[in-house]
């Protein structure tokens, strides 16, 4: 008999710290207005100076446990997508099935930008589908403020920090992981950007001094590629599910401008109350984004038993992906 991978539950946790339009007006050229307009984002969450991403994660990952009524020592596995893990080495995976008892699981980080939660699911289905696990937790994290450049008024009022995460099992019911899709260009790589602290640049007085170890981003011509995208992405896992988009319910994408959601909505021909948006709230939270959306959106009653959800995204690398889920 075939076997399919469920999430059966869903968590997130966001700093309590809250950078509004107002106070970025005060950092860098900018208005509350034009921030608004451009992207939709009203506010964005900032971790304090003694949080890192693992403490997020595990609390994203205890509520995602609570609703699947698991114990932290069923979790045969955790992967941790972020560009922002606690240390370049070891793992956060590792550090958080550690504090948390999950025992010596396997644990490993991995990064895909702000698609790094659709990276994750399809890594969960195949493991789940293939036999090799049978409870999976996947999570996206991100503390992006850790990276930003607050000098970069074009970059600067985007980004937030948080963390999502769902507990994936081969037992149902829950949101069956169902078509996919997942790709990347590196040859547009540089539009989207930490230049220093790699092996190709390492940390240095001189990338310090050059802001290299902050975000850099050419955010019109991520903007291009973005639509399109997410756009392909949703469409090409449709077709892989077999499901025509007349039957979709939900959009769940990345929440990095409100403008790329509503073109990727129009494309679905999806009706507003057809579609998450959180983006006012948090701004872009990058690997968090969707978890934390697709937790909300659950919690809220926005999916229900029979739901058919669409998750899309795109990010660094460039990469994009997209799933399709069927609660
Ligand atoms: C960054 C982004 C909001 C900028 O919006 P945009 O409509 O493309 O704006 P542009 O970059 O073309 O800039 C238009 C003008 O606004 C100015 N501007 C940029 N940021 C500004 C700010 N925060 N406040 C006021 N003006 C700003 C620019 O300097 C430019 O001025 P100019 O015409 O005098 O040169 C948009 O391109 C975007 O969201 N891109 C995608 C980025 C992204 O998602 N990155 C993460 C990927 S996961």
């Amino acid at each position: 008999m075939s076997r399919n991978a469920y999430i059966v539950g869903t968590g997130h946790a966001v700093p309590d710290g809250i950078i509004t339009n107002a106070d970025l007006e005060k950092i860098v050229d900018t208005s509350d207005e034009w921030i608004v307009t451009r992207t939709g984002i009203k506010e964005r969450r900032r971790v304090d100076a003694e949080t890192a991403s693992s403490d997020l994660v595990a609390e994203a990952v205890l509520n995602a446990l609570d609703m699947a009524g698991w114990k932290p020592e069923d979790v045969q596995g955790i992967i941790v997508g972020t560009v922002t893990p606690d240390y370049p080495f070891p793992s956060t995976a590792a550090l958080v099935a550690d504090r948390l008892n999950m025992g010596k699981i396997p644990a490993y980080d991995f990064e895909a930008g702000c698609t790094a939660f659709i990276y994750g699911l399809i890594q969960a289905k195949a493991f789940i589908e293939s036999g090799i696990l049978d409870r999976i937790v996947v999570v996206g994290v991100d503390c992006l403020t850790r990276i930003t450049n607050w000098d970069d008024r074009s970059s600067c009022i985007l980004f937030g920090d948080g963390a999502g995460a769902v507990a994936v099992s081969s037992e149902g019911p829950g949101g069956r992981l169902g078509g996919w899709h997942w790709g990347s260009d590196g040859s547009l790589g540089e539009y989207l950007i930490q230049w220093g602290g790699g092996s190709r640049n390492p940390a240095s007085h001189e990338t310090v001094d050059k802001n290299h170890h902050t975000i850099y981003m050419e955010g019109s011509r991520i903007f291009k590629h973005a639509v399109r995208a997410m756009h392909d992405s949703c469409m090409e896992a449709l077709k892989r599910d077999g499901t025509p988009k007349k039957d979709v319910d939900l959009l769940v994408s990345h929440q990095a401008n409100l403008r790329i959601i509503d073109a990727t909505a129009r494309a679905l021909e999806l009706e507003p109350e057809q579609v998450y948006i959180n983006i006012q709230k948090y701004g872009n939270t990058s690997a968090a984004s969707i978890p934390i959306a697709l937790d909300e959106a659950h919690r809220s009653g926005a999916i229900s038993e029979s739901s058919t959800v669409v998750l899309a995204a795109f990010g660094a690398g460039l990469t994009w992906g997209g799933m399709i889920l069927h609660w």
